[in-house]
């Protein structure tokens, strides 16, 4: 085998001086507090084989997609998904990508153009950052679900334009429930102060879908703004528990991105299984069982709270109402130590290191499930009490 290259095997050994180095870990039994399967969809018997009936109802029985959805990649199951996804999330048009990292690399690098500018929080996922490295666009970001140093980034940005034209388009975007932190924006002031100024507003629901809104729409129409967004990013692998995305917005965008997204164009389309399972999980989702799983995980995100106040363990969590629970413990060495310790004791709770959350922000980060029972969730604070 070739070996690998000096420079990349001194990398490789600076991760594990700074205790950061990432291996796949082994599947183990532990009780889930990991996984962002937060209504148990992907272990879903019922969803599972309504994915078959589909399957069978649209004569669809073949393996995968063929090619690209411009070429022969196409389906009628495609194209009915993204029809009942338009109703569903209230927008005109909605386009299906392979996976919420497709989309939003899709998104970013093909909609801001030279001459636009990006504005986008500190905390932003990384598939939007990569999307937004491969534009034209300038972009700068501002700090963590604060309003008034986006609107202070707007300003600099404008002064130090004064010679040069105002940017053509400006694109603000963030996060409704933030993936590391569980926390949100004030949604209502970003969709004001977008709308007062014409900006294009952008909001990636990855979590929030299946946790907010009356059948799990997300937070933005929970808050009845989905008029006034630009675009959102929906993904189908956290609490629809199967995989892909869409990104709803108007026919126009819809058109723009099929003709220039390139993570859309360039990619093998995908199977229908795959569709079937997304279309399965919606079905499923607004069923009775659907609304039962979603108010036990809302149950949950209240008894947890109610703990964490119990236990006098607030100054260590960021608040959050959302299936995201982060207790900060600075210090890879130190938050990989409690997360094995509470490991040993048979659940599964994972640290966020450093760099993917900024040094001295590591954090356990713990996802909360309908399937969890109270007694879980009150072991795990405990034993995370006793480890603090
Ligand atoms: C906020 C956010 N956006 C997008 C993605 C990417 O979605 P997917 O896992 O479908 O690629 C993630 C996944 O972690 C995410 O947390």
């Amino acid at each position: 085998m070739p070996k690998l290259p000096k420079n990349l095997l001194i990398k490789l050994e600076n991760r594990k001086e700074n205790n950061s180095f990432r291996q796949l870990p082994n599947p183990n039994n532990r009780i889930d507090f990991s996984s962002n399967d937060y209504l148990g969809f992907a272990i879903n018997e019922t969803i599972y084989s309504d994915t078959f009936k589909l399957i069978l109802k649209n004569g669809a029985s073949q393996n995968g997609a063929t090619g690209s959805r411009l070429l022969s990649g196409n389906y009628l199951m495609y194209t009915e998904l993204e029809e009942y996804l338009a109703e569903f999330y209230a927008c005109e048009s909605t386009l299906v990508f392979n996976s919420g990292y497709d989309a939003n690399l899709g998104f970013f690098s093909a909609v801001p153009q030279r001459g636009d500018v990006i504005f986008y929080d500190e905390y932003i996922h990384a598939s939007i950052r990569d999307g937004i490295q491969l534009s034209n666009a300038k972009n700068y970001k501002f700090k963590h679900n604060d309003l008034e140093d986006l609107i202070k980034a707007i300003e600099r940005c404008r002064n130090g334009n004064v010679n040069q034209a105002e940017p053509a388009e400006v694109y603000i975007v963030t996060e409704s429930v933030f993936s590391m932190d569980g926390d949100s924006p004030d949604l209502e002031a970003l969709v004001n102060y977008s709308r007062k100024n014409n900006y294009n507003l952008v909001i990636d629901e990855a979590h929030a879908l299946g946790v907010f809104g009356l059948n799990g729409e997300g937070l933005v129409q929970q808050k009845n703004l989905q008029k006034d967004i630009f675009a959102r990013i929906v993904t189908f692998g956290k609490a629809l528990g199967c995989h892909g995305a869409a990104i709803l917005g108007s026919e126009k965008l819809k058109d723009y991105l099929v003709n220039f997204s390139r993570s859309f164009i360039y990619t093998t389309g995908l199977p229908p299984h795959s569709i079937a399972t997304i279309k399965a999980a919606f079905s499923y989702l607004i069923s009775q069982e659907g609304k039962e799983a979603r108010l036990k995980l809302e149950d949950n995100i209240v008894f947890f709270n109610k703990k964490i106040q119990d236990l006098k363990m607030n100054d260590f969590f960021i608040p959050s109402s959302s299936a995201i629970q982060c207790c900060l413990i600075p210090g890879n060495t130190k938050v990989k130590k409690v997360a094995a310790k509470i490991q040993e004791k048979g659940f599964n709770v994972r640290p966020i290191l450093s760099p993917t959350v900024p040094e001295g922000e590591e954090r356990l980060r713990l996802c909360l499930h309908s399937y969890n029972s109270k007694e879980e969730l009150g072991l795990v604070l405990q034993l995370l009490s006793s480890y603090l």
